[in-house]
């Protein structure tokens, strides 16, 4: 229960640089007292008590912390993991507020097979679809369907499990890898076929209370590894807000034809989701809103440029999230432009090394330098990387081109051993 004082102790699971936003966001509230993570990052650690040694999808240990820290009031539940695992329902069910869909609505993440045959079920527009869990039926239905083709592991792989087959080869190679090889694990048990949809795409996260759908501001990730859409699926190397090609009529023929039917439809199910519900659209050429995947979070690095954008006191929004209380808040945003740009560690997505110490440089005191794969080194004493993705560099800009321009002058004043990005996020400004 929320206390009547007029500060509260708060709790983020997670330890990426979605988290490292959330805490920051957070530590802006007038009401926030303390703050808690787990597993947290060295970034993190300069503002939140963090706790490595608990892993995130650690449900017992995490239950165990919240039920040995009267203090804490409200844990908020960021990763995909722990919400399919069920952590918000295992926290509820000992009287603990818990922000986040239950396990049975973050379903809708965590299984694409559940969330095609939801869309179909109820009308929401998406890309055409066959689903298998048979590597031989699958396989004969590749050798005659129309290529380009999109083929997607059925469950949760960090942001990986989804390829684009341009020939029928391709397509072969991809299903063997996911059903036969298991690259993605038991995720891969059944695939997704879909067609391919051309257009632009664009990110908007909802707020919602299983009833109100309130969309954040829009953006757009860029999931590939390197420059051009080269390379590998990652999980996003760098995002800008608003995509302005997004217009204010497509926004409304979203929220009348996939946010709100999306919600309706969890409810009817008897699903109802509270929390960020995360909307991957396609903006088709002919204009048409089509939905290609859902998110049962924010997203990473979308929160990079969202949330310093949100000029409301987002201990606020979480609690009408949970109160069912939506209906009375008003969503503001800051007009600047916002822009992440990635630095990973050479090799990532696939093979990379940890332990590089970090020099940061003189960063310009308004840039947020979000960290994700960091860890404060206990024998040196310095902060050394710990992931693939390390750090998210986002800078405020009146326009996207100025926020471009200050993300990467200050981008480039860090380094590591091995350090990358992509030099062309939000190229287009
Ligand atoms: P997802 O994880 O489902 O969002 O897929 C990852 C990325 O693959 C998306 O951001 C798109 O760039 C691409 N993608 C997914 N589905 C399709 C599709 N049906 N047509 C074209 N591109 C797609
Ligand atoms: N950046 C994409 C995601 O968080 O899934």
């Amino acid at each position: 229960m929320i206390n009547n004082s007029t500060v509260h102790n708060v709790l983020v699971i997670g330890g990426g640089g979605r988290e490292h936003a959330i805490v920051h966001a957070l530590s802006r509230s007038p009401q926030v007292g303390k703050l808690y993570c787990i597993p947290g990052n060295a970034g993190i650690a300069q503002i939140a008590e963090c706790h490595p040694e608990i892993k995130a999808t650690d449900l017992d240990k995490i239950v165990a912390f919240v039920d040995a820290h009267d203090d804490i009031e409200l844990t908020v539940v960021a990763p995909d993991d722990p919400l399919a695992l069920g952590l918000v329902d295992r926290l509820q069910a000992k009287g603990h507020r818990a922000f986040g869909p239950n396990a049975n609505a973050a379903v809708i993440e965590a299984s694409k097979v559940f969330s095609k045959n939801l869309m179909k079920k109820y009308g929401i527009p998406t890309a055409a679809y066959q689903t298998f869990s048979s590597y031989d039926e699958a396989r004969a239905y590749v050798e005659t369907c129309p290529v380009p083709t999109v083929i997607k592991a059925d469950g949760l792989a960090l942001g990986k499990g989804v390829i684009i087959a341009e020939t029928r080869e391709q397509a072969q190679a991809g299903l063997k890898e996911i059903m036969l090889d298991k690259a993605f694990g038991a995720a891969g048990a059944s695939v997704v076929i879909e067609e391919f949809l051309t257009g632009f795409e664009v990110s908007v996260l909802a707020f919602t209370d299983g009833k109100t759908v309130l969309p954040m501001a829009s953006s757009q990730d860029h999931k590939r590894a390197h420059d051009g859409d080269e390379g590998l699926n990652t999980g996003g190397m760098g995002t800008f807000s608003p995509q302005d090609a997004y217009t204010p009529a497509m926004a409304d023929t979203a929220m009348q034809t996939v946010f709100l039917p999306t919600v309706r439809a969890l409810e009817k199910e008897g699903r109802p989701f509270k929390g960020v519900l995360y909307f991957g659209l396609m903006i088709t050429p002919a204009g048409e809103v089509k939905v290609l995947e859902y998110n049962a979070r924010f997203g990473d690095p979308e929160a990079q440029v969202i949330l310093p954008r949100l000029q409301n006191d987002v201990f606020d929004v979480f609690n009408a999230c949970i109160d069912g209380t939506l209906d009375r808040i008003t969503l503001s945003w800051d007009e600047r432009a916002a822009v992440c740009v990635v630095a990973a560690s050479g090799g990532y997505p696939e093979k990379y090394e940890k332990g590089k110490k970090i020099t940061f440089g003189d960063i310009d005191p308004d840039v947020l330098v979000f960290h994700a794969g960091t860890a404060l080194c206990a024998e040196c004493g310095e902060i050394v990387t710990n992931g693939g993705r390390v750090l998210g560099v986002t800078a405020l800009g009146k326009t996207l081109s100025e926020a471009k321009k200050k993300a990467y002058d200050n981008v480039r004043k860090i380094s590591f051993d091995g350090m990358f990005y992509r030099n062309d996020i939000c190229k287009n400004h």
